[in-house]
């Protein structure tokens, strides 16, 4: 019975097909630059589709596919609550969530901040905890300008070099969660293809993902 992963489009898709490349799985008419969401590996064991990260759990939970794998940043944002189990860390795409600020710029605590990010949920948790209150701005990416052009004091987002912050120049101010690239199956596929899903479990254990 094959099994259908849904892939985190992006980073984690490139690392993870690479690691099943790389593992002996051949997808013929896979190609980084490929426009194609679709793939099965020629020995028909392994179908892959490509999905917006936010909906990796949306097809898993629904059973459109037997496991996903998607950061754990995105879990936590955008599909608390989703009735999937969560089996395994990958330990890539590790990443941490920061409050980040333009270079030098000083942050008044006892003003109302403004904030944009692409993390609300978590955004919003992480500045009630600490009895601040902010505005929140829900952006869908670039998230870095906000502050640059005055849209926000300060932004909420994942680091994982550091670059797209040196870059802009802007500085973290804190860093207070971290996250990797997770696995999350399907209730019913868990136990009705158990042996695929350990197999790939202990494939993907076994490389060392790039
Ligand atoms: C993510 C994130 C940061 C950057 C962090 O953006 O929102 O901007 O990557 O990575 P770094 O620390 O290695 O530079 P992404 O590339 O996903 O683009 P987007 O924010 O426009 O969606
Ligand atoms: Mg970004």
């Amino acid at each position: 019975m094959a099994l259908h992963i849904a892939l985190a489009k992006g980073r984690i898709h490139k690392a993870v097909m690479n690691c099943l490349r790389d593992s002996g799985y051949d997808f013929s008419t896979y190609a980084e630059d490929s426009r194609k969401l679709i793939f099965e590996d020629t020995g028909k064991a392994l179908k892959v589709t490509l999905v917006k990260s936010p909906d990796v759990a949306v097809y898993v939970e629904r059973g459109a596919a037997d496991i996903g794998i998607v950061g754990e940043d995105v879990l936590a944002e955008d599909c608390a609550g989703a009735a999937v189990y969560e089996v395994f860390d990958l330990g890539i795409g590790r990443c941490r969530m920061a409050v980040a600020a333009p270079q030098g710029r000083s942050i008044d605590r006892s003003r109302r901040l403004t904030v944009g990010t692409k993390y609300p949920r978590l955004a919003r948790q992480y500045f009630a905890a600490k009895h601040h209150s902010v505005d929140i701005i829900k952006l869908n990416g670039s998230v870095e300008l906000a502050p640059l052009v005055g849209l926000a004091d300060v932004i909420v987002d994942i680091v994982e070099t550091g670059n797209t912050l040196k870059a802009n120049g802007l500085e973290v101010l804190v860093y207070f969660m971290d996250f990797s690239a997770r696995m999350i199956c399907n209730k019913v596929a868990f136990k009705v293809k158990y042996e695929e899903i350990q197999h790939l479990i202990t494939i993907i254990g076994r490389k060392e993902i790039q």
